[in-house]
């Protein structure tokens, strides 16, 4: 068992090498900064690359009157108000310039005949606003971005999972990890740490993230360094994941069917949007689409695999090629089903954690000095229900800004003091690990997680299923007092399934106790018992671990509380721009 470790430093650390971690690492580059990217799998298979549909910018390539203005006004109207509006502005205004950061990296965006950029239309969006490569944009950034750190020469790790962000007296001075090929730890100094690690959407069983992303090691780390976390009952269901094949359940078919003209129909034949959205139908807001597929099928005009139907055989053939050929691709290969002439089973799955770190609208800074969140592992821009194409331009822009905040921050230090304790604690904490030889297993208990959120916190709530679901974690919880872990020559991914398992248990709580207090329904939160949205609760929750204990002590296991905090005004320019927010047909149960 390796107990080497290597001692690195400098000035930005960035865990994640997605879209946002990538791109704040590209800023500090270019600025001259000393910087380090590690994530825990290869970069050119990052999450990113599983975007689909596209990235958002009122470029008005296609539709003359769109402005950032308006891409503001439905981003709040669609987070149901409970979105950051300082945040919205700063990432719609400067939406554009994200596009041009993309496209001077060489990003080959789909294009007109006139070379303009080729913008679609994507649910709940006033306007085509969003830019694509077919359905495969978010590979295309992920690849432009690689491209553009490899000129860099931007040192990335790839294989390196990060267990405790180092923090002294409230000040960030580094990371502590190890590697998933031969367990070699890695002691990381840094004046300043940004967080880039994802969300937490896999802890459903149904999801559009694959076995080891998303698993909620961003909240893990925050909250262990002493940041707390916004929102973290507001998780998008996505309408259209696959059922089968069980391994392969939630993965996702892009909203670009849909925008392309898909039709949604169910088991009757019906199309049933018209029920629920007859004026948007198909392109209504995810979360109507989502509950109305899970109404549908919840009242027995499902399949009997439980699922409706996304058809897009009705499309020009050379439409689904160019623009679907992901979609095209995924079902011939994980269910020899070709889409020109037959349509898609689907059901909801879990694809994105609208809330996250709490972190400062302007620079994404948390509560703890020098430690920043950026993309889905942060928060502020979603509220409720998150405009599909959003996250991809909040993380170029965002990317921009928090890479300059961080080499600011580094630049301002004057001098940082490390604590030992905390380097000796990161470092036992992984050989009580490798120790444990448990009766319990890690991934039966990853998997008892799963179970219990999709059963208690899925698409449509209630106070009695949020009980029974915290009930059912302090059973696990006490069960993973018991594990064994146990790295073979294959490597160390028992140690980081351990690791994914503990995050996992603390995103459940911290979403559990939070859905639990959102009394109301609101976006994708939908509360059987409270079927109203409550404007009282037009607030956002933020989840505190309740430990007194010292950052970088595990909390896992220590409760929480949740308090509310209040939404700034939103300006009256985009007010003005802004359609009544409206709530009719949303619980149909
Ligand atoms: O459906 C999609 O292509 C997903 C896009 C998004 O989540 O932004």
């Amino acid at each position: 068992m390796s107990t080497i470790e290597r001692r690195l430093s400098t000035s930005v650390l960035v865990i994640g090498t997605g879209g946002s971690g990538l791109r704040a690492s590209i800023e500090l580059a270019e600025a001259g900064v000393d910087v380090l990217a590690v994530g825990k799998r290869p970069k050119s298979d990052a999450h990113t690359s599983l975007a689909a549909g596209g990235i958002n910018a009122a470029l008005a390539t296609m539709d003359a009157e769109d402005s950032w203005q308006q891409h503001a006004a439905d981003t709040l109207k669609e987070s149901y108000l409970l979105a950051n509006p300082h945040t919205v502005q700063i990432v719609t205004e400067g939406a554009a310039r994200g596009i041009a950061d993309l496209e001077r990296y060489g990003m080959p965006f789909a294009r007109e005949d006139d070379g303009r950029i080729s913008q679609r239309f994507f649910g709940a969006h006033t306007y085509r606003r969003t830019a694509f490569a077919g359905d495969y944009t978010g590979l295309e950034i992920q690849r432009t971005l690689i491209n553009r750190a490899a000129q860099l020469d931007i040192p990335i790790l790839d294989s390196v999972y990060i267990t405790r962000i180092l923090v002294r007296d409230n000040v960030v001075f580094g990371a502590y990890g190890f590697d998933l090929d031969d367990g070699t730890r890695y002691l990381i100094h840094a004046d300043a740490v940004i967080l880039a690690a994802g969300g937490h959407n896999r802890i459903w069983r149904r999801t559009s993230s694959r076995r080891d992303e998303n698993t909620g090691d961003s909240f893990r780390l925050a909250v262990e360094a002493g940041a707390r976390l916004r929102d973290p009952e507001l998780v998008q269901f996505h309408p259209s994941g696959i059922i089968e094949p069980e391994n392969a359940a939630g993965t996702l078919i892009s909203e670009a069917a849909r925008g392309e003209g898909g039709i949604l129909r169910n088991a009757l034949g019906e199309r049933f949007m018209a029920k629920y959205d007859p004026e948007r139908m198909e392109l209504s807001t995810r979360d109507r689409v989502a509950l109305a597929c899970y109404t549908e099928i919840k009242e027995g005009r499902g399949t009997p695999n439980g699922g409706v139907w996304l058809d897009v055989s009705h499309l020009p053939r050379e439409t689904i090629m160019t623009r679907l050929p992901r979609v095209y691709q995924t079902m011939l290969e994980l269910q020899m089903l070709d889409i020109t002439k037959d349509p898609i089973e689907i059901a909801p799955t879990a694809h994105y954690s609208m809330g996250g770190v709490w972190v400062r609208s302007d620079d994404h800074g948390t509560d703890v000095d020098g430690l920043y969140a950026i993309g889905e592992a942060s928060s502020g821009l979603h509220g409720a229900n998150r405009l599909g194409g959003n996250s991809l331009i909040e993380l170029l822009v965002f990317g921009r800004i928090v890479g300059q905040a961080a080499a600011a921050y580094s630049a301002g230090l004057d001098a940082q003091r490390r604590s030992p304790e905390a380097v000796a604690r990161a470092r036992a904490e992984i050989d009580a690990l490798l120790a444990a030889d448990g009766e319990e297993n890690v991934r039966a208990l990853q998997r008892a997680i799963r179970d219990t959120m999709t059963e208690h916190a899925g698409v449509v709530r209630d106070e009695e299923g949020l009980l029974a679901g915290l009930a059912e974690l302090d059973a696990i919880e006490a069960r993973m007092a018991d594990i064994g872990v146990h790295p073979d020559v294959a490597g160390y991914q028992d140690l980081a399934h351990a690791f994914d398992l503990r995050s996992a248990a603390l995103a459940a709580r911290a979403t559990l106790q939070a859905a639990l207090e959102r009394r109301e329904t609101r976006g994708a939160h939908n509360r059987s018992d409270y079927p109203e949205l409550d404007p009282a609760l037009q607030v956002n929750l933020v989840w505190s671990s309740g430990s007194d204990a010292p950052a970088g002590v595990d909390v896992s296991t220590r409760g929480g509380t949740v308090s509310r905090e209040a939404i700034p005004e939103i300006p009256a320019e985009i007010a003005a721009l802004i359609r009544e927010v409206s709530v009719a047909g949303k619980l149909v149960e």
